[in-house]
């Protein structure tokens, strides 16, 4: 049994721990199954979080000890569901509901329940339903709210369909710190979803949605129960999709961190699997986290707590805060992609300071990026080497690549630190095996890479292998394929390079897209940062005219230039075409 996390807490009030569930609970009470609280004590407690999901306080007092064992249970899933009208959200909800067993609060279904029951409620939102318009927030949210905070909610997780629906919502939710694990988003082309509506059919006994041609009712008797909303006009369609596309981007930017966008327009089952796949990983990750325990969950929470991207991005050079922001960023996943036990990793980072191609590159900032990882691997108390790589080529040939030039002085005349780091800690090397010492624990390797005629790989590979299972991070890699007119480069076969360049995954990924080329305006960025997936922004205006980074889509590996060209022109997902058109120039921006 090992011993994970100690806190020691002084119980003058009444503490409450989220994500445990007490099942031998004698000497505590539990407003819910979800959490455990700790009566008020004059006593000291100390909680130890075990590995295997054994929960134990030992009460510190002198005249009794008590020591009691609880299980930990993960915490149930809360899913948001959003789409345009008839995107087939109530559809997929009764599948989730069937799998996951979560609550299923749908605005729709508690507004047509008010109105049928003839409430006061009902009366108010009858007019502003049957019109195709938003119901006021002050009635939804306080029926939503409420709704929530139900018992059945808390303990099997909830479903939310239909809200938010505006950017005050989604706000009134973040306020009363309502924050969902994920929020799927479904895909339709408009004049599918006309037809959806159009041919919609709902069984008010069983409250089934049926279709007239896509799902027609099992039997003539259930045939001729079936009723028509009053909203499923094609007028009123046509008026509730503006009133989704005007809000849409509003809301997104609110979830973009948790979104996952789903082609709707498929066989349901189809859908189904997508979603299925994406809440039974939510609930694995939610899992790991619990089992890992402390350290995962406060790594995890850099990513549920992070800031989103830094915007004045055009602004060069950039300032203080927005290079520490990137250094800061690339460390974290440097760090969760090692502690995962990675050893061959690769950061991508071209903000345009960092990107050789653009005229405000400063070789200042790469050496401040690695000198911030170097630091810090070094004060947690790793021997590092930052190696830069030397001369290239033989006689009047010899030299390295221009990006690297002088990096090896700049870096020794950088300030380390006053505690001597540099020279105990920090040792400064260059790319090869003979650069390996026994007392190396972890390499960074400066903007290695090939220069026309001069490959850098086979150096490379002699210091991976004398690295062994020693952590090598790369940054900024240029591994491509040169051609060499000399022969040289040639000297291990084409295939065996590219495979080794390979060999390293990328712990950390941002680029910066342009409408063309490298010039301004910026259009968005693919980020992705160990273990989470790649993530496309569009940058974007949000309500108030502030610049903004806002998700598009994600992906669990690093997109193509279709799906990013798709997720650009606002199309549903796994459309097989080439890329074309306006967005065609990405290809050679993403291809590396
Ligand atoms: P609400 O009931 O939420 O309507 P909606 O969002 O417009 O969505 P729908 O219920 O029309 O469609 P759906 O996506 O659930 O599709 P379904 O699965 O049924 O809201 C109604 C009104 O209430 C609003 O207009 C507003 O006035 C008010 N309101 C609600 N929430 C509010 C809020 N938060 N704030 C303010 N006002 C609010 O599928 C549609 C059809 O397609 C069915 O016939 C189905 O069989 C078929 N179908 C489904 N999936 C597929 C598939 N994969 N392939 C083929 N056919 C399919």
């Amino acid at each position: 049994m090992m011993l994970t996390a100690l806190s020691h807490i002084q119980c003058t009030n009444v503490y409450t721990i989220p994500s445990i569930f007490p099942d031998t609970p004698p000497l505590l009470s539990s407003p819910s199954s979800s959490f455990l609280s700790l009566e008020p004590s004059s006593h000291r407690l100390s909680l130890h979080v075990y590995n295997n999901d054994r929960l134990r306080i030992t009460h510190k007092s002198n005249v009794c000890g008590l020591k009691l064992s609880c299980s930990l249970k993960e915490p149930p899933l809360k899913v948001m569901i959003s789409g345009a009208p008839a995107s087939g959200k109530g559809t997929q909800c009764e599948l989730i509901v069937k799998k996951f067993g979560l609550v299923h609060i749908s605005t729709g279904d508690l507004l047509r329940a008010e109105v049928s029951s003839g409430t006061e409620i009902g009366n108010k939102a009858k007019e502003f339903m049957n019109a195709g318009k938003l119901v006021p927030d002050e009635i939804v949210t306080a029926m939503v709210t409420s709704r929530l905070s139900r018992e059945d909610a808390k303990q099997n997780g909830w479903l939310l369909d239909g809200y938010p629906r505006s950017f005050s919502q989604a706000q009134s939710l973040q306020s009363l710190k309502i924050i969902p694990d994920v929020y799927i988003v479904l895909d339709v082309p408009d004049e599918i979803l006309i037809d959806r509506c159009v041919g919609r059919r709902l069984d008010p006994v069983t409250k089934k949605i049926y279709h007239v041609k896509n799902f027609p009712p099992e039997t003539e008797e259930i045939k001729a129960r079936l009723t028509t909303r009053p909203d499923d006009t094609e007028e009123k369609v046509k008026a509730r999709l503006e009133i989704y596309k005007t809000n849409a981007d509003a809301i997104l930017s609110t979830y973009s961190n948790i979104m996952k966008r789903i082609d709707g327009n498929h066989p349901k089952e189809v859908i189904f699997g997508e979603i299925d796949s994406i809440l039974s990983q939510v609930l694995n990750d939610k899992e790991k986290k619990r089992k890992l325990g402390s350290s995962l969950s406060q790594s995890s929470s850099i990513q549920d707590n992070w800031r989103g991207i830094p915007t004045k991005l055009n602004n060069i050079p950039h300032s203080r805060d927005i290079r520490n922001y990137f250094y800061d960023d690339v460390l974290q996943a440097t760090k969760r992609s090692i502690n995962d036990g990675g050893i061959r990793l690769k950061v991508e980072i071209n903000i345009p300071e960092l990107n050789p191609e653009m005229d405000v590159y400063r070789i200042g900032t790469l050496m401040e990026l690695v000198r911030t990882l170097a630091l810090s691997f070094a004060d947690d108390g790793k021997s590092v080497k930052v190696c830069v790589q030397g001369s290239m080529g033989e006689g009047a040939l010899a030299g390295m690549p221009l990006q690297l030039a002088g990096t090896r002085q700049i870096l020794e005349y950088m300030d380390w630190g006053e505690y001597g780091a540099m020279g105990t800690f920090i040792k400064i090397g260059a790319i090869g095996a003979k650069h390996v010492d026994d007392t190396d624990d972890l390499f960074i390797l400066v903007a290695p890479q090939n220069a026309v005629g001069n490959c850098i790989i086979e150096d490379l590979q002699a210091m991976t292998d004398a690295a062994g299972d020693r952590p090598v991070i790369l940054i900024n890699p240029r591994l491509k394929d040169l051609p060499a007119s000399s022969g040289i480069m040639q000297t291990m076969g084409r295939d065996k390079r590219l495979k080794y360049a390979a060999t390293f995954e990328n712990c950390y990924f941002f680029r910066l897209l342009y409408y063309a080329g490298t010039q301004y305006p910026i259009m968005g960025a693919l980020r992705m940062s160990y273990p989470y997936r790649y993530e496309l922004y569009k940058r974007m205006n949000d309500p108030s005219g502030k610049e903004k980074y806002v998700i598009i889509s994600t992906y669990p590996k690093k997109p193509t230039i279709d799906e990013v060209n798709d997720a650009f022109e606002g199309k549903p997902r796994n459309e097989n075409k080439k890329a074309q058109g306006f967005w065609g120039f990405l290809s050679g921006i993403l291809q590396n």
